[in-house]
This record gives C-alpha cells, sequence and structure tokens, in this order.
C-alpha cells in the first residue's frame, strides 16, 4: 500500500484527479468505481473543473458506484444514484447510459446483485476505484463482520453508519433506510487500482487499524492490504494515528515518481 499523506484535503483531491486523468489518458473508454460520501468531494470538484477548463472527456467512460441505499427509489435526492449524479456525473460529458448503480429497487435484489456482478466483468472491470471509509473501517457498505471474499449483495446497516448518514436524511435516523446493496470486499478488490481517502481526525483510528492492523472481518477496510496495487490518501488528521507515518512521508510524499502517477 501507497500511504500519501498530505496537508490538506485540497492536495489529496488533486492526487486522485491525477490518477483518475491518467487512467483516462491511458485509455478513453476506461471503468472509473465511484464513492459516494463527503470524502470524494474535493476529488470530484477538481475533475469537474478539469472537463470545464481543460477538456478532460468522460464521454467514453464507464462508471460504476459502489452501493445504493435498498427502499429509497433511484430519483430519490440521497438515493446514491441521484448523489453521484449531483456531485459528478451531471457536470461532466459522461453519458447517462454509462453511469451504472446497483438496483437498490428492484423485485429481486438477489438477482440484480449478481446482474451488477456481471456488468462489471463485461464492461472488463474497473481501473481506478476510488473508496471513502467509515468510521467503523467501512468500505462501500461492508460493515464490520462482513466476507472478505464477498460479491455484490443486500446488507443490513449498522446503527452507527445510519446515525452518521442520518445527516443527510434531516437528522431523522428513523429516514435512513435499514439495508442497502454494496458491491461485496471481493468485488472491489477486483479494481486493478484502488484509491481510498481519507480526511479528518474522525477516521484516523479506521484508517490506522486498515494500514497497519491485522486483516480481519471487523475491520473491512484492512482487506485492502491484500490488494497489490492501493493508494491511501490521507491528510494529517487522518494520519495521526499511524505508527509509521514518518516513513510513509519520507517514502511517498513529494515524490514525483511514486508508483501510480
Ligand atoms: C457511506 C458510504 C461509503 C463511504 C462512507 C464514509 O457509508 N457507503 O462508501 O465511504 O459513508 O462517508 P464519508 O466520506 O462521508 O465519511
Amino acid at each position: 500500500m501507497e500511504i500519501v499523506i498530505t496537508d490538506t484535503p485540497e492536495a489529496g483531491a488533486v492526487l486522485v484527479a491525477d490518477v483518475i486523468e491518467r487512467a483516462i489518458g491511458r485509455d478513453r473508454a476506461s471503468v472509473i468505481g465511484l464513492a459516494t460520501g463527503s470524502s470524494p468531494l474535493l476529488s470530484y470538484r477538481e475533475l469537474i473543473r478539469r472537463h470545464r477548463d481543460t477538456g478532460l472527456s468522460f464521454a467514453d467512460v464507464e462508471a460504476f458506484l459502489l452501493d445504493e441505499y435498498v427502499g429509497l427509489h433511484a430519483d430519490h435526492p440521497e438515493s446514491y444514484r441521484s448523489f453521484i449524479k449531483r456531485e459528478l456525473t451531471d457536470h461532466l460529458d459522461l453519458p447517462g447510459s454509462n453511469l451504472h448503480s446497483p438496483d437498490g429497487s428492484a423485485a429481486d435484489l438477489a438477482a440484480a446483485a449478481v446482474a451488477y456482478d456481471r456488468a462489471i466483468v463485461d464492461a472488463g472491470g474497473v481501473d481506478v476505484q476510488i473508496l471513502g471509509i467509515g468510521r467503523d473501517g467501512h468500505i462501500g457498505f461492508n460493515e464490520p463482520s462482513s466476507s472478505l471474499g464477498s460479491r455484490t449483495r443486500l446488507k443490513t446497516l449498522t446503527e452507527e453508519t445510519r446515525i452518521d448518514n442520518s445527516r443527510f436524511f434531516d437528522g431523522d435516523i428513523d429516514q435512513v433506510p435499514r439495508h442497502c446493496m454494496t458491491q461485496g470486499i471481493g468485488t472491489i478488490l477486483d479494481a486493478r487500482h484502488i484509491v481510498m481517502i481519507a480526511n479528518g481526525d474522525a477516521k484516523a483510528k479506521p484508517v490506522a487499524l486498515a494500514v497497519e492492523g491485522p486483516i480481519t472481518a471487523m475491520v473491512p477496510a484492512s482487506a485492502l492490504q491484500l490488494h497489490p496495487h492501493v493508494t491511501v490518501i490521507v491528510d494529517e488528521a487522518a494520519s495521526v494515528a499511524l505508527t509509521h507515518a514518518d516513513y510513509y512521508r519520507h517514502t511517498y510524499r513529494n515524490k514525483p515518481s511514486w508508483q501510480t502517477l
């Protein structure tokens, strides 16, 4: 894992956008995995800026969302599909038919989950997967105790995650769905390059557990240690619990040729 500690979240967002721009530069028809949550928002704003100011085109890109609530219609303002359209894809030239998200309102959710994994494979697999991390170490909506080999499937949200996400539902936890459909940890690990973003002191503990702790289903993000090409981009506040922070700074920061760039 490459751990890049940046002075500010804004500096990290530039690096994330660089990774995506390079992937698109190598292959215009690249497949990008998108995450919701606040962590990637600055990166998305930077991609929108590059599209507007430099002509970075997403016309041939396929985008796959990590997860979706079950029980919210896709048009609900807090569905993850609505979120990513509002925060990113509506501002790019990505064709609407190239945005894929798990179908949380399917009549047959199990079949929809299998079809979603198949669609990712049919698109050629994810080239760059953007990830955030939950306070309990979840990735996508794979809560603690999720199988490290899991595929896209129905999951139940923890109380902690529903409390965290109630800020998007007028602070009312009763409005937060109890279930979701999420790419599995095994699905996520199939991506060729994974970029995890974490900012702020609330993420310091889960980041340290994910990067330096044992690989365990109780910290789903720790499964990323099994992947050959993961870049973790954290600001100073999210890095404070890392035992080897100085080593990471020395190895990865201000190094123009670090592996992904
Ligand atoms: C949600 C999403 C995750 C996201 C996490 C952290 O639960 N399903 O994909 O990583 O929240 O969100 P934030 O980045 O807002 O802290």
